[in-house]
């Protein structure tokens, strides 16, 4: 399939995981890809795994300064953003009795505050037919222990997409929300886990999914490209579980 050839694709926390893995997909169908993350070296890797269609930016999308950087950046090269997946996120754990305002900071500015701005600053650069996909979170419907913060940033999300679909029409550009079940990435070490506490969390994972496994990255990429394409054209402010059934059932 060439869904996207041309297409100019902005996706945040591109460097890692189900970003990355959407990146390659976003490529190897025709599209220019910006990818942007923190931390260059892992930035670096990807553009050379995705390809000559990739280009990195640097930015942390908690900060609205580098988030403009971004935009700047693609509209001076294309002119256009077709399709945004805000994606970049991380996992704040803690029990309600031990939260502290940092960690409600850090949870907030990157999962809720990142999205927020990463749609609202392309939106001058995209136009009918455009269309975003954010990275949701079966934890947006569900509770697990000591993850009150992360479940509360991801129905923000979820929301975010049902408000935003109305603030948006009359403009072609659809909104709608991808959420991944436990999916094979870096975000539990990234989120200072320990090697025994992601294997502890994984075998537990895998256990209680009714598919018993977890998801591989691209599993849940081939979901945002559907959301991204045509081939949802007619869904808007919708979510799709790609959960191996843990939050169906
Ligand atoms: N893996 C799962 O089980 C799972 C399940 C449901 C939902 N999700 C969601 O999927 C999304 C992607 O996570 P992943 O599992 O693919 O994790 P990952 O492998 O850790 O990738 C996270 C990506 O986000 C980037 N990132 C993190 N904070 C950022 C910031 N402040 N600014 C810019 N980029 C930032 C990271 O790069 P830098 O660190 O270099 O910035 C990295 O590229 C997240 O929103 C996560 O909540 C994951």
């Amino acid at each position: 399939m060439q869904r996207f050839i041309d297409k100019v694709v902005v996706i945040t926390g591109g460097s890692s995981g189900i970003g990355l893995a959407a990146a390659r997909q976003f490529a190897a169908e025709g599209a220019h890809v910006y990818i942007a993350g923190r931390r260059t070296a892992e930035l670096d890797e990807a553009v050379a795994a995705i390809g000559d269609r990739a280009t990195a930016v640097q930015a942390d999308v908690a900060r609205i300064d580098d988030l403009q950087r971004l935009y700047r950046t693609v509209q001076a090269a294309h002119g256009r953003v077709d399709v945004v997946f805000a994606n970049a996120g991380l996992v704040v754990n803690g029990m309600l009795e031990d939260l502290t305002d940092e960690q409600y900071q850090r949870q907030f500015d990157v999962n809720v505050k990142g999205v927020l701005f990463t749609v609202q600053l392309a939106l001058p650069l995209m136009g009918p037919g455009g269309t975003v996909v954010l990275n949701g979170s079966i934890a947006g419907i569900k509770a697990f222990p000591a993850s009150s913060l992360y479940s509360a940033s991801k129905a923000a999300v979820r929301s975010f997409a049902r408000s935003w679909t109305l603030d948006l029409k009359g403009r072609g550009i659809r909104v709608n929300v991808v959420s991944p079940g436990p999916t094979e990435t870096n975000v539990l070490q990234a989120s200072g886990y320990t090697a025994e506490q992601v294997s502890q969390a994984k075998d537990h994972l895998a256990q209680a999914i009714p598919l018993g496994r977890m998801a591989q990255a691209d599993e849940v990429a081939r979901g945002v490209l559907f959301l991204a394409s045509e081939d949802s054209s007619f869904m808007a402010g919708g979510e799709l579980f790609i959960d191996g059934g843990i939050a169906q059932v």
